[in-house]
């Protein structure tokens, strides 16, 4: 594979299962150093085995010697916390190139509207919108801003931010939220030379959908013009491409990265 991010540091926040594990080897194979984190200090020791378990050397700790994925935890939704990590990138790796906001409340179990804890509601948007907006501040201010290299924010946003699905209210509402404020950075960061962009995913393939009923995940393939759902590593592609120079006039933009799922009215057999 080729080394488009061959010197540079990038963060991938929420590193600690599913896809953003995906995103942080994706970005180690193409020759970066990666920054990562879970909410805690447990989920991210996890993610740090499941990392290694693919043959990536990850240090815990400041020095950790020649490390290929630093694991930090920090929880995105406490300014104190993100000013802690923004110190650690700071001390033992001096630049950042690269930020990816991946980290989200899935605002499960909330149930509808009307049966909903507002203090649920409020946690999903702390974590999706306030979180991924203090990172990107704390990112721009103290690197991007000043590096003569600036550097680029990649927003994981959902096709459910558009095209919405039941009873999840928050989740739905706090990716709509991102994708207004992928195209509201990119217009007041543009002339800074920032870039700042969005990958929607519709279904992708992580733990969860492997606790589906087999017919279930079939009517979700179904779902989709494609007939399937993303792989973890589809999204990451999509988000190295959104990170990497070849993207390097893109910028405000949200890449839908659903097999088609958008695209249709209503699947094929409900067509009428
Ligand atoms: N899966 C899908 O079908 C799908 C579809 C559309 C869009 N997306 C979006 O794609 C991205 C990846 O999805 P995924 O399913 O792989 O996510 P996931 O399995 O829910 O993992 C979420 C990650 O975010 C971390 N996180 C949650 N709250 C945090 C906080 N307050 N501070 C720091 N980290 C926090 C989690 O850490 P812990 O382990 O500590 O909880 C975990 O590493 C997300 O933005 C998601 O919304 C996913």
């Amino acid at each position: 594979m080729s080394g488009r991010f061959d010197g540079k540091v990038v963060l991938v926040t929420g590193g600690s299962r599913n896809t953003g594990l995906d995103m942080v080897e994706r970005f180690v194979r193409e020759g970066a150093k990666v920054w990562t984190c879970g909410s805690s200090a447990a989920s991210t020791s996890r993610g740090a085995e499941a990392l290694r378990a693919r043959g990536l050397s990850v240090a815990e700790a400041p020095g950790g010697g020649d490390w290929q994925v630093r694991a930090v935890p920090c929880d995105i939704s406490d300014a104190a916390s993100v000013a802690a990590l923004f110190d650690a990138i700071a001390a033992e790796s001096g630049h950042l190139d690269v930020l990816v906001n991946n980290a989200a409340n899935q605002g499960l179990g909330h149930g509808g509207p009307l049966e909903m804890d507002p203090a649920g509601f409020l946690d999903v948007f702390k974590t999706n919108v306030f979180g991924g907006f203090r990172v990107t501040q704390e990112a721009c201010r103290r690197f991007f801003a000043k590096q003569e290299s600036r550097g680029c924010v990649v927003f994981l946003s959902s096709n459910t931010a558009v095209r919405t699905i039941r009873n999840r209210t928050a989740y739905c509402a706090s990716k709509g939220a991102i994708n207004s404020l992928v195209h509201s950075l990119a217009l007041d960061l543009g002339p800074l030379g920032i870039r700042v962009n969005c990958c929607a995913p519709g279904y992708i393939n992580t733990e969860r959908w492997d606790t589906l009923p087999p017919e279930k995940a079939a009517r979700r393939r179904f779902n989709c013009p494609l007939r399937k759902e993303a792989t973890g590593a589809d999204i990451a592609a999509v988000v190295a491409f959104l990170a990497s120079p070849d993207a390097g006039n893109i910028t405000g933009e949200i890449l839908t990265v659903d097999a088609g799922c958008s695209s249709q009215h209503m699947p094929e057999d409900c067509d009428c």
